[in-house]
């Protein structure tokens, strides 16, 4: 299957440029049509997995995978495995159809809440503001889920409590965050883009 989106995935592999344009030509108009906004750009997505994913045992998160634009780029550019946890189905529906397509083997994705989600079973995790819709107007993606403030507080706590009990040795990278409540035990290792982008890793706690 040589189509020109495979080569965009082949090129992502041998550490090539890819724009976001180049790369967004994978999903639909309508879905490319959120990537600016939504969707993590291709250099931020390639610098946070070849973090958190050094070697081929790790297992990383993305909470929030959207149409799996972060999980698609990491697992081309690492021999990580990249699973991402969606509420919206139709997403969930568009990530499978295109790890299929692409025989993508290091990707999965699961439609669920971030709640129904055991931490404990990953090594690093991917957090780009996935809560914020729920508290911020121009945020909205579409109107498929419920959205409220409380939904915000008790999605970050949740978040918060499954870091806060994760192994010594997590791995974790906030992108556009407002992250004050990152579990002590992480240790900020460093920040980029004016602190718009952070790599933290668990060194306390249990
Ligand atoms: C800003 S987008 C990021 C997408 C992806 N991580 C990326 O970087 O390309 C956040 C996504 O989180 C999802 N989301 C928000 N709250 C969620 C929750 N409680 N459980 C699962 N997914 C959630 C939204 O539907 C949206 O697709």
């Amino acid at each position: 299957m040589d189509t020109y989106n495979n080569i965009i995935f082949r090129t992502l592999a041998g550490n090539l440029e890819t724009t976001d344009e180049e790369f967004d030509q994978i999903y639909p108009e309508e879905l490319r049509a959120l990537s600016a906004l939504h969707w993590t750009p291709v250099h931020i997505a390639k610098l946070a997995a070849e973090f958190l994913a050094p070697n081929a045992n790790c297992k990383v998160l993305d909470i929030g995978s959207g149409v799996g634009k972060f999980c698609f780029v990491g697992a081309a550019v690492t021999k990580g495995s990249f699973h991402g946890v969606e509420q919206r189905s139709s997403f969930v529906t568009v990530c499978n159809a295109l790890a299929a397509q692409y025989e993508i083997p290091n990707v999965s994705f699961k439609n669920e809440n971030i709640t129904n989600i055991a931490f404990d079973a990953f090594d690093a995790f991917y957090f780009f503001n996935p809560f914020y819709e729920n508290v911020e107007q121009t945020l909205i993606i579409d109107d498929t889920v419920q959205r409220k403030e409380g939904l915000f507080l008790a999605y970050s706590d949740y978040v918060y409590q499954q870091l806060d009990q994760s192994k010594i040795g997590t791995r974790l990278v906030t992108y556009h965050s407002i992250w004050d409540d990152v579990p002590n035990g992480f240790q900020l290792e460093y920040r980029s883009l004016n602190g718009d982008l952070s790599f933290w890793t668990k060194t306390e706690g249990q």
